[in-house]
């Protein structure tokens, strides 16, 4: 607290208390451990005031007030749980009840759902008012993101999560009075609009009204397939985010244990997608500097991130050769897992299912694209969110803190600490900085720590000093940050030379498919854990990865290479229509 801060005295509920001036009422309320119940209210988002549901009273004032838009000021008394105040709630909860598919036992966010939560606090066992709820279907029509209409509370948090922090407004409020509702425009499907499938108004949706698509019972139904080898890879930012479901500390480290959650759920193989971030580097880097020696399309682009790839082709399809044609760590670890794997371990690639955990809902459209694959099969089968899996690993009763640690099976699961940067904002540029920096100048890096581009600040700049040449870096997180930079690249007044973009707040640690809870204060502990993972670890540069080394002796050759290219190369291109799923 800043010391020359006006402070103010008030009470609340007969408790003094003493707060900085601008404090609103629910906040100052936290500090002594009263949770005023609240519903469009989210700690990072702007004040809408919709729902009522955080009510109070103060004396003197003939109406309620709302604790999350209400500044405290000198003297006031506030008072929480009068009857007046109780009953306003739980008319309000009864109100959204009435409007409200209440199939709970069916709902994806079942235990998980902050209306529920409170209708439990409130001992509101069932509905008295008669149902109004319009029958309307989940709208299930792509590989990432449900909605359900029937279990909207129009809070807005979507809309402010969509506008605000994405910069994108594909959900909107439509109708008047008692039959608004919150939509796309047109009411077509999400993949049909402006829409990247984030997921980042899944994350701060209260309610199931919009969920990732489920696909655990895939994952099951794999598993229990005798036919079948499963193997499973989990992305760096899933190990520092799972803990949190299992009443860990943010940014707890469960790497160990998460591998034994999935050896006992029955993958065949557990294996790291930081190795295949080890293999992104390798490609990525020596595309950048094959562009920077050759008059190549800059500045160059990373496209690890599918929200951000799918906003290049919707909103800035003539940039898109600035988007490095290398696939992102799942789909270059998937290519491998069917060929190089598969060969080694001696069957053939539909023998083999892989499964992949991200942070992430854009991954499940990214592994469903048609230039993910070979020979009529995927890079990956089957995507999972953090969410699903931590659905499969209470649906077997393992609790993450007690299991014990495990190792990542052999060799695609040895991994540098520059590929376990990956899941922060500007984790690949570092990791792409460490390589390129000992490639051109051919000494060893000492400092690898590129403090410049770390932080959670939306655009990050630097400038890097390499043999003959400066290379101007910029990395951003957030579309609505990717707008700023993209606008200049577009008029072709970038200043860079090496951009990297991720879609989501913080990066994958603040994915959209990350637990229901996530806020930016914990998307910084989860930054603090993986460099902290970084720091520990033996080896930090991709290129020093003996398993990535033998990869290229024995498999792929030199970077960049003929097969390199075939298997861990793609292509973007503009989207004038939408996408078809089946
Ligand atoms: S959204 Fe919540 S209250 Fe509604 S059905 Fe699902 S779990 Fe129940
Ligand atoms: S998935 Fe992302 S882009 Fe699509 S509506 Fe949600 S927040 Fe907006
Ligand atoms: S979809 Fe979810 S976040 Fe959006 S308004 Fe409805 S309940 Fe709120
Ligand atoms: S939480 Fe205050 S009005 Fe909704």
């Amino acid at each position: 607290m800043n010391e020359s801060q006006e402070m103010v005295k008030l009470t609340i509920n007969n408790i003094p208390i003493e707060v900085p001036k601008g404090t609103k009422i629910m906040q100052a309320a936290q500090t002594i451990g009263i949770d005023i119940p609240h519903l469009c209210y989210h700690e990072d988002q702007r004040i809408k005031a919709h729902c009522r549901l955080c009510s109070v009273e103060v004396t003197g004032k003939k109406r309620l007030l709302a604790a999350c838009s209400t500044e405290v000021w000198e003297g006031m008394d506030v008072h929480t749980d009068t009857q007046i105040v109780r009953d306003t709630q739980v008319s309000i909860l009864q109100l959204m009840l009435a409007n409200h598919h209440k199939d709970c036992l069916s709902c994806p966010r079942n235990q998980n759902c902050d209306l529920q939560r409170l209708c439990s606090r409130f001992n509101i066992l069932e509905s008295h008012l008669p149902s109004v709820v319009k029958e309307e279907p989940r709208i299930e029509t792509n590989p990432s993101i449900v909605r359900d209409p029937s279990k909207c509370i129009r809070c807005g948090r979507c809309i402010r999560a969509c506008k605000d922090v994405q910069g994108i407004a594909a959900l909107t409020y439509a109708g008047r009075s008692s039959d608004i509702v919150v939509t796309t425009a047109f009411n077509k499907p999400m993949e049909a609009t402006d829409c990247i499938l984030c997921g980042q108004c899944s994350l701060v949706c209260p309610t199931g009204a919009i969920v990732e698509k489920d696909d655990t019972q895939k994952v099951l139904d794999a598993l229990q397939d005798n036919t079948k080898h499963v193997i499973v890879q989990v992305a760096p930012s899933v190990r520092v985010a799972l803990g949190d479901a299992f009443g860990l500390e943010p940014g707890a480290i469960v790497t160990g244990q998460m591998v034994t959650a999935l050896k006992l759920l029955g993958f065949d193989k557990v294996f790291d997608t930081n190795f295949g971030a080890d293999l992104t580097i390798m490609e990525e880097g020596h595309e950048f500097l094959h562009r920077l020696n050759n008059d190549g399309v800059l500045p160059m682009m990373t496209s690890c991130s599918p929200g951000w790839v799918n906003y290049m082709e919707k909103h800035f399809p003539s940039c898109i050769d600035h988007l490095s044609s290398a696939k992102s760590p799942m789909s270059m670890f998937g290519a491998i897992a069917k060929t190089y794997y598969a060969q080694q371990a001696g069957l053939k690639p539909q023998e083999i299912v892989t499964v992949s955990i991200m942070p992430c809902t854009a991954k499940k459209f990214e592994a469903a694209r048609p230039e993910m694959g070979r020979d009529g099969y995927q890079d990956v089968d089957i995507v999972l969110t953090t969410r699903e899996l931590i659905k499969l690993i209470k649906y077997v009763g393992l609790s993450i803190g007690k299991l014990p640690e495990n190792d990542f099976d052999s060799p695609l699961g040895l991994a540098s600490g520059a590929g376990a940067i990956f899941g922060a904002t500007g984790g690949v540029m570092e990791a792409a900085l460490r390589t390129v920096y000992e490639k051109v100048t051919g000494k060893t890096l000492e400092k690898v720590e590129f403090m410049d581009v770390r932080g959670f600040d939306g655009i990050k700049e630097a400038t890097i000093h390499l043999p003959g040449r400066d290379v101007r870096i910029a990395v951003a997180h957030t579309l609505k940050n990717a707008r700023k930079i993209m606008e200049q690249v577009k008029k072709g007044t970038s200043p860079y030379d090496f951009i990297e973009i991720m879609a989501c707040p913080g990066g994958c640690i603040g994915g959209g498919g990350q637990p229901i809870g996530t806020t930016n204060a914990i998307r910084k502990q989860r930054i603090a854990a993986l460099y902290e993972i970084d720091r520990t670890l033996p080896i930090r540069k991709s290129h020093e990865n003996p398993d990535i080394q033998t990869l290229y002796q024995d498999f792929l050759g030199e970077p960049l290479s003929e097969r390199a290219h075939e298997l861990l190369h793609t292509h973007y291109h503009k989207v004038d229509k939408p996408y078809q799923f089946d």
